[in-house]
């Protein structure tokens, strides 16, 4: 069977399939497309007893066959989840949080709750938050909390960078910014976390031209994304609510404006737990070390454990026997880590917290 004696390249192809259909593919699928709409446009002609024309061969091929439609959609996920660098978390992140560890109730109540237990929700008027601001101190959490909504939920985690959006200059921002929304609007299921959004969102009074259009996208996309059907979720992180222009932090914008703190008791003997079960441990005295450490954020005791780690491997290599962790070698390293927190920080926190928060 001769199908082409000459075969347009890929881009003309995306052009003709776009033209006869209306549907957009990117060039090299595209490509791969026509060859298989000129079949289809053989095995069609072979079926009717006469010649029919591509443009019918070409929407007989992209709407009535299912399973083809099914791959196409399936290949184009598949290539927007590589782009997008898109992850899916494993479950346990969302357990390794104590249930005291702010802000783990809120997000349960407010964010998962109703977009889990979809018809109660709906029975009773509560519309699942789209869009979100974390925001605190260094270190508390907040990224960990996005990445463990999206394992709770099972959607994929899709984490940006403000520098991963300037790549290829500061000046492409804004586009970028767009393409990665309307690109994660072809997902299903996905939570999308840009980190540092201060950087990308600060006050527009006294940016540069540069970062006012970017705010602007920004102002332009957040009502797109909520209007789109997929479940998507918007998270945003910030060490410096009070930097963010005014006009994104209006009712409207964002749905839920949520602070990550410091831990109480509860919250820092669970994150203790959890790297302390990593670990060679003997007898550890977990509530004296956890009453000694009340300004430590979970990147503190994560750093905390790193430095006790490498002392006991440091010490075993040289003792040439088992070497266990015990209280005295955390009384030991505890003065080596400085908390992150301090009563100013969590006075300024508070204060944002009052000023900002809503959820
Ligand atoms: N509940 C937890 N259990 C175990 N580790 C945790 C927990 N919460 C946070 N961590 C760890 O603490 C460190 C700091 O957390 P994270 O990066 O989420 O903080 P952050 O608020 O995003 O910080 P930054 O403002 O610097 O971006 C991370 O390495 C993270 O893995
Ligand atoms: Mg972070």
């Amino acid at each position: 069977m001769e199908i082409v004696a000459n075969l347009p390249s890929p881009e003309e192809c995306a052009s003709q399939i776009l033209d006869y259909s209306g549907h957009k593919f990117e060039p090299d699928i595209a490509g791969d497309l026509w060859l298989k709409i000129l079949q289809h446009k053989w095995f069609l002609s072979e079926k009717l007893g006469r010649d029919v024309g591509i443009k019918v061969a070409c929407l007989d091929f992209l709407e009535n066959t299912d399973t083809v439609r099914q791959e196409l959609r399936e290949e184009e996920i598949a290539r927007l989840l590589r782009d997008l660098g898109a992850q899916m978390v494993d479950r346990s992140v969302w357990d390794t949080i104590s249930d005291s560890q702010p802000p783990k109730r809120i997000v349960a109540k407010r964010i998962i709750l109703p977009l889990t237990e979809t018809d109660l929700a709906q029975k009773h008027g509560v519309i699942p938050p789209r869009t979100i601001i974390f925001f605190g101190p260094p270190g508390t959490g907040k990224t960990y909390f996005v990445r463990a909504i999206a394992s709770v939920l099972q959607w994929w985690y899709i984490e940006v960078s403000p520098s991963d959006l300037m790549a290829d200059g500061q000046d492409r921002l804004g586009r970028n910014l767009k393409l990665l929304m309307e690109g994660a609007a072809g997902l299903d299921e996905a939570v999308i976390f840009i980190d540092e959004f201060e950087e990308i969102a600060g006050n527009r009074d006294q940016a540069s031209r540069i970062d006012k259009s970017i705010t602007n996208e920004f102002l332009k996309q957040v009502p797109l994304l909520k209007r789109r059907a997929g479940k998507i979720l918007l998270v945003c992180a910030t060490n410096y609510i009070r930097d963010l222009d005014a006009a994104l932090l209006r009712p409207g914008r964002f749905d839920c404006i949520i602070p990550v703190g410091g831990l109480d008791v509860q919250g820092r003997r669970t994150i203790f737990d959890y790297y302390l079960s990593k670990t060679n441990s003997g007898k550890v005295d977990t509530d004296k070390i956890v009453s000694l450490i009340p300004l430590f954020t979970p990147a503190d005791i994560e750093y905390l454990f790193q430095k006790v780690s490498q002392v006991a491997f440091e010490r075993e290599l040289v003792r040439g026997e088992d070497y266990r962790l015990t209280t005295d070698i955390f009384l030991e390293l505890l003065p080596k880590v400085r908390p992150s927190l301090s009563e100013e920080i969590i006075k300024e926190f508070e204060l944002d917290c009052i000023d900002y928060t809503r959820y």
